[in-house]
This record gives C-alpha cells, structure tokens and sequence, in this order.
C-alpha cells in the first residue's frame, strides 16, 4: 500500500514540476505556483517522503525505528519489573511504541532488500509476499494502540499481558521476515 501511495506522490511531483518548469506558459500565476508547492509538500511530508530515501537511507531510518520501539519495550519492562510502574513512563513509552509503529513496513521500499548489496537482515520476502507482511504490520499498529490504551491504567497485569500481545507480533514477523544471526 506504501508502495501505490509514493508511486502517486510521484506522480503527482512530476506533474507539478513539469507545470513550472513549463517554458511558454505565460499565464503561470504566482499563487498557482504557491498552490502547487503546497501540494507536493504536503505529499512529500506523508508517504511520499521514503521515495526521497535512498536504500541506505531507508534501512538506517528503519533500523533506527525498531531500535526506538525496542528501546521503549524495555523501558516499560522496567517498570513492570519495579513491582511499582510509573504511570506516566508507561504511558510515554507506549506513545512512542505507536507512533513508530505504522512507519515500519513504510521503511521498506521496493530496492532494500539484500539484492541491494547493502547490509541488512531483511528477507527477499518482504517482497513477494508484501500483503503477509504489510498485515503484520497492520497488526503491530492495533496491538501498540491498545498498549496506549491500557498503559494509562497503571494496572500492571493488563499492561503485561498487552506488551505480550506487542512482542508476539514482532518475533512472529521476525521469524518470517528477518534473517536469522
Ligand atoms: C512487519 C514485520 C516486523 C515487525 C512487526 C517488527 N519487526 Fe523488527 N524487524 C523486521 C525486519 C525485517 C528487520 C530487519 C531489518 C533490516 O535489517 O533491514 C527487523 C529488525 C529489528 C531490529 C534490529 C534493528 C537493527 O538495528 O538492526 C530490532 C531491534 C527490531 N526489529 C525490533 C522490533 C520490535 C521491538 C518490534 C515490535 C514492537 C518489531 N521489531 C516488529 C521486521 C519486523
């Protein structure tokens, strides 16, 4: 689905780059211009912005994202391991969860994978088998949402068995997706 949306932004980019680049347009109106600037901008600030990304870029945006959703796991691990969590840590770390989570599938772009020639433990099925993928992702962003919702409770049984539900959707798509070390 990441894929259709930055192939449109694209699209659409071309589009408004060839309009001003256009030479014999005389009628070009500065706030036409400003209007088309704003369009892709704003394409640009969404989905479109990883078809800026080149494959290093987009594997070390990725790593870096998981690396923060993993960070913010252990923090709320802590907590529950204190035997008296800290509501508001709870609370902030599982935002952090559920705001990474809908860029992970987002940071494969078509070209990162290992046929890149560039380090990374991504499987070449992350590329033939996109909608398996794609839905583990979906999963992941329901999963983190409930966290958010849960984690504000302070009840450390329900945030526990939330942060089981997380995990078991990262190491099920680990054991697909990833490569083994
Ligand atoms: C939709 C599939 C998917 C989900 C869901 C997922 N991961 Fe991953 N994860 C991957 C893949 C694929 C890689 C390997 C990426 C690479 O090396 O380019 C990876 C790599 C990682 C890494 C290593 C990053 C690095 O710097 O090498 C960490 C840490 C990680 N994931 C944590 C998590 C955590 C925590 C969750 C759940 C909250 C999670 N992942 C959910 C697919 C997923």
């Amino acid at each position: 689905m990441s894929h259709q949306h930055h192939c449109l932004a694209n699209d659409r980019a071309d589009t408004a780059t060839q309009f001003l680049q256009h030479p014999d347009n005389p009628m070009i109106h500065a706030k036409t211009i400003v209007l088309a600037l704003a369009a892709v901008s704003a394409l640009a600030g969404g989905a479109a912005s990883v078809a800026a990304l080149t494959p290093q870029q987009a594997i070390d945006m990725r790593h870096a994202n998981f690396e923060k959703m993993g960070k913010a796991m252990k923090a709320i691990g802590g907590e529950l391991k204190s035997g008296a969590p800290n509501k508001g840590l709870l609370l902030a770390n599982a935002k952090i969860i559920a705001a990474a989570a809908p860029q992970v599938t987002k940071l494969f772009p078509a070209g990162t994978g290992p046929s890149s020639g560039l380090k990374t433990d991504a499987l070449p099925a992350i590329w033939t088998d996109r909608a398996t993928f794609d839905a583990l992702g979906g999963r992941l962003v329901g999963e983190a949402n409930k966290l958010v919702g849960v984690a504000g409770s302070g009840d450390a049984a329900a945030v526990g068995a939330q942060m089981k539900a997380l995990g078991g959707v990262c190491g099920e798509c680990h054991r697909k997706f990833r490569k083994e070390d």
